[in-house]
């Protein structure tokens, strides 16, 4: 939908007058470093061109009103005077969560009209969610006439996931999702927050994503299980050497070591998680050096451990991954962001992105009796204010 239509259906919605603002804030899609956000380690996304749009307007009492494109038949209604609480329709829990995560952090906030919508897929494993939250965070700061940095906003959109979506998920997609730049990914330290921004040349590298359309659903319980696996991991290791305060601190000598000793399966959510914490600080290197064979390796590499030792991947993801490798000028082909479904993504040459897109629509159509939604993407600049 162009910005006409969608302002056009605002008034519809909310009748016509006032200041009209447009805020945008991107997806993400995670090239490498997956499952490490919460274990104080390394992440490396950028954000793409999908994006969720907002059409907002400041009214003049204390009430928040909220419609999506998505969602026709639901126009949400709160109050910003009294307690929010979760609620239906699904969709509205993170607008409601920011709300009062910024409110809980002693910003006055004023009534506000909200139209959503969507160029990003829900539910693609592409962060939505977090666009929708960090969009919404900018969209309030705006009709307040009020600056917050980055960190601190995507700190209060993670706290609205929590609390509000009840997934408790790492900082990653709220951080990419405000703070990304174009044409560049990000590698993150997840402990400090302390970040690099590594230029994408789009003459030598398309990234490309693949949504299997398989829903990817966070709230299953999966997520938060593997969390916990995680969590056992650090007091095992803890016990060893004091100074471990997250699998950030465990070397890949002390995993190796406690093979056999460690319980099987959190033994391969904590190899998962070391492995990968290497292989996303590798991947900037290659990235910097022009290596993309070896990027694209250690993508591979990413794929594998999230398979055999996360077990977050599905049939679906292994398939589209496995058949984007045979494709000539694919450096390399993994899952992204937090699994059983949802999208893969590839580093591909910019003449192999025909051949790839036809090859996979193809062999997924018969293997699978479905049509994946594929589409190149450049990195774009994090949320902001258009208008
Ligand atoms: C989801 C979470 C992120 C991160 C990824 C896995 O996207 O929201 O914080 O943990 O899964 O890398």
């Amino acid at each position: 939908m162009n910005d006409s239509a969608i302002l056009r259906e605002f008034t519809e919605i909310f009748g016509a007058g006032g200041g009209l603002h447009i805020v945008r804030a991107p997806g993400r899609v995670n090239l490498i470093g997956e499952h490490t956000d919460y274990n104080d380690g390394f992440v490396f996304p950028m954000a793409i061109e999908p994006e969720v749009r907002i059409v907002c307007r400041s009214r003049g009492d204390q009430q928040v009103k909220l419609a999506s494109t998505m969602f026709p038949k639901d126009v949400v209604e709160f109050s910003l005077q009294a307690k929010i609480e979760r609620g239906e329709p699904s969709w509205a829990n993170y607008p409601r969560g920011v709300a009062a995560g910024l409110l809980g952090a002693g910003i006055p906030l004023p009534g506000i009209d909200i139209l959503f919508s969507n160029t990003l897929p829900v539910g693609g494993g592409l962060s939505s969610s977090a666009a929708m939250e960090v969009g919404t965070a900018r969209a309030f700061l705006k009709i307040a006439g009020l600056e917050m940095d980055n960190n601190r906003l995507a700190l209060i959109c993670q706290k609205a996931e929590h609390e509000y979506a009840l997934v408790p998920c790492g900082i990653m997609d709220q951080m990419i999702v405000a703070s990304g730049q174009a044409d560049h990914a990000m590698l993150m330290d997840c402990r400090d927050l302390s970040k690099q921004f590594i230029p994408i040349d789009a003459n030598e590298v398309v990234v490309v994503i693949v949504n299997s359309m398989v829903k990817h659903e966070l709230t299953g319980g999966e997520y938060a299980e593997r969390r916990g696996q995680c969590e056992a991991g650090v007091k095992f290791f803890q016990a060893l050497d004091p100074h471990v305060k997250a699998l950030r601190d465990v070397t890949l000598e002390q995993i190796t070591t406690a093979h056999g000793t460690l319980d099987d399966v959190i033994w391969r959510r904590c190899h998962h998680v070391i492995t990968e914490n290497k292989r996303a600080t590798d991947f900037a290197d290659k990235l910097v050096a022009h290596f993309y064979e070896e990027a694209g390796e250690l993508m591979v590499q990413s794929h594998e451990s999230l398979g055999h030792d996360y077990e977050v991947s599905c049939d679906e993801l292994d398939f589209l991954s496995a058949e984007a490798m045979k494709v000539k000028g694919v450096y390399g082909a993994r899952m992204t962001g937090g699994g059983f479904g949802g999208s893969i993504v590839a580093l591909v040459q910019p003449r192999a992105v025909e051949s790839l897109t036809k090859h996979l629509r193809e062999t997924y159509l018969a293997r699978f009796g479905i049509t994946p939604d594929i589409f190149a993407t450049k990195a774009t600049q994090g949320a902001s204010v258009v208008l």
